[in-house]
């Protein structure tokens, strides 16, 4: 399973390239705007800093015309640039003709298996399930994200499939049980990934011991 990391925020995005388990990084309006910076800065930043993975942003046009427009835009910031597009006929239309220039996309704001099945029909490079939002309205977001898998599989689409709104480390263990292309997760849920208390415990053990045993190894 790939990480990418659901974020804007270059402090954030660093540290998940140094640690070595960074696949590309997915933002949004609503993180860019969590940067304090403007928005265009903020996307050149991140595009630099990861310039061979690849990097979401959204276009904020809602007419098939407009979203074009702004992605063609949006395309000529980086080689790594992924259009990213919200679920709608406007926005369907808009994927096959930025697929038809070979503009790679990522079809967001997706809630169910049909909208799924019509994203990878109109050849969006990946689809963006939200898992969490899905959770929030009382449905279950990880047997959506199930059925959008044993959809794909059933009909070979090369879309992939990144696991969104993701919540908690429970959900990226669910996500990669699914065998999900790749999981967009939140800095603070990937932090939480590397804990668990028995590693400390342990660790602390070994030490005291070696400690005591006056064991040192340079
Ligand atoms: C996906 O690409 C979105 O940026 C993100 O996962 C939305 O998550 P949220 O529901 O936590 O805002």
């Amino acid at each position: 399973m790939k990480i990418f990391v659901d974020t804007a925020k270059i402090e954030e995005i660093r540290k998940v390239k140094e640690w070595g388990i960074l696949d590309g990084v997915t933002t949004n309006p609503t993180l860019l705007s969590q940067t304090g910076k403007p928005w265009k800065e903020a996307a050149l930043e991140i595009l630099n800093e990861v310039p061979d993975l690849p990097v979401s942003l959204e276009v904020l046009a809602t007419d098939f015309e407009g979203m074009v427009k702004e992605a063609k835009e949006l395309a000529k910031m980086g080689d790594n640039v992924v259009i990213k597009i919200p679920f709608t006929v406007d926005g369907i239309k808009a994927v096959q003709a930025l697929a038809a220039e070979q503009i790679p996309t990522n079809v967001t704001l997706v809630f169910s298996p049909m909208q799924a099945l019509i994203a990878a029909k109109a050849g969006a490079t990946f689809v963006s399930p939200f898992v969490g939002r899905i959770d929030d309205i009382s449905y279950d977001g990880i047997s959506v994200l199930e059925e959008i898998i044993q959809i794909y599989a059933a009909y070979g689409f090369e879309t992939e499939v990144i696991a969104a709104s993701i919540r908690h480390v429970d959900h990226v263990r669910k996500c990669a049980l699914l065998g999900v292309d790749i999981a967009t997760i939140p800095f603070k849920v990937i932090e939480q990934m590397f804990k668990h208390p028995l590693t400390d415990i342990g660790l602390a053990k070994f030490l005291e011991d070696a400690k005591k045993a006056n064991i040192s190894i340079l």
